[in-house]
C-alpha cells in the first residue's frame, strides 16, 4: 500500500522548496474554491505534492489567518484540503516573536503546547498539545497565539509571558485545532524573528526578512525531522 503523505506548512517568509527532491503536482490555493488566493505578503498560497528523501510530502506555502477577517472554516480550509489528499500528519512552521528573553532572532523552537489568547471571536481551548516534537532542537516551549494583526504592547507581552508563552504568533492555533478535530497528528517549529522586548517598532517586512535568513537552518532541521515525523505518524495511524 502506498504510504500516506505528511504535510509541511511554511510560514511567513519561510521557503521550504529545497526540501523536495521531486515535485509531482502544483496546486495554487486559487484552484481550490475554499482557499481562493492569499492576501498576506510572504505567503505564496501554493501546495506542492512531491517527495522529500523519497517520502511522500505535500509542501504548503502560505496560509490563511484570522486577522484577514476570515472565519474559522476559511482559515482551516487548507487542513481540510490536506486531509482530502490523505495527509495524516502536519508539521507547521511559523514566524514568531520571542517572549523568552534568551530567544534572539534566528532561534528555532519546537512547539510543545499552544496557548490561544481567549478574547477572540474564535472558540479555541485553553491549551492545545502538539503530538510530536523535533528531537533536533534544543529549544521547546509554549506558543502563545494572538489574533493580530497588530504586534503586542508591553502589557500584552508581560501577560503572555505570565501565561507561559515562550514565543508569540498569529497563526497555527486554528489549524492545529482542526487537526485535532480530524485526528491528524501535529508538530510545529517556530522561527523567532524578533525579540518582543527589543523596544523597536516591528514591521511585517522585518519578520519576513529574518524568517528568510533562518530558512537554511530550518531546512537542515526538517531534513532530519521529516523521516522521524513520518514514522511517528505512520506508527500511530
Ligand atoms: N508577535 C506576533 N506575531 C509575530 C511576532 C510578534 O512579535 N513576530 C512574528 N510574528
Amino acid at each position: 500500500m502506498k504510504q500516506a503523505p505528511i504535510a509541511i506548512v511554511a510560514g511567513s517568509g519561510i521557503d521550504l522548496l529545497p526540501l523536495l527532491d521531486k515535485i509531482e503536482e502544483e496546486t495554487p490555493f486559487s484552484a481550490i474554491p475554499a482557499l481562493q488566493g492569499t492576501t498576506v505578503a510572504g505567503h505564496a498560497g501554493l501546495f506542492l505534492r512531491g517527495t522529500c528523501q523519497g517520502l511522500p510530502v505535500i509542501l504548503q506555502s502560505g496560509r490563511k489567518h484570522v486577522y484577514e477577517g476570515l472565519s474559522y472554516e476559511q482559515v482551516v480550509a487548507a487542513v481540510d484540503q490536506l486531509q482530502a489528499w490523505g495527509v495524516q500528519g502536519i508539521l507547521f512552521t511559523n514566524a514568531a516573536g520571542g517572549l523568552n528573553r534568551d530567544y534572539t532572532p534566528g532561534t528555532l523552537m519546537a512547539i510543545q503546547i499552544i496557548l490561544p489568547w481567549p478574547c477572540t471571536r474564535l472558540s479555541l481551548p485553553d491549551t492545545l498539545v502538539m503530538d510530536w516534537q523535533s528531537p533536533s532542537l534544543d529549544e521547546q516551549g509554549g506558543y502563545a497565539w494572538v489574533h493580530g494583526p497588530c504586534y503586542e504592547t508591553r502589557a500584552e507581552i508581560e501577560a503572555l509571558r505570565e501565561c507561559g508563552g515562550a514565543v508569540v504568533g498569529m497563526s497555527t492555533a486554528p489549524e492545529v485545532q482542526r487537526c485535532q478535530e480530524l485526528g491528524i497528528k501535529t508538530a510545529g517549529i517556530c522561527c523567532v524573528t524578533n525579540a518582543c522586548d527589543s523596544g523597536e517598532k516591528l514591521t511585517h517586512d522585518e519578520v519576513v526578512l529574518t524568517a528568510q535568513h533562518t530558512t537554511k537552518r530550518l531546512c537542515e532541521v526538517l531534513l532530519q525531522d521529516i523521516p522521524e515525523f513520518a514514522a511517528f505518524v505512520t506508527g500511530s495511524a
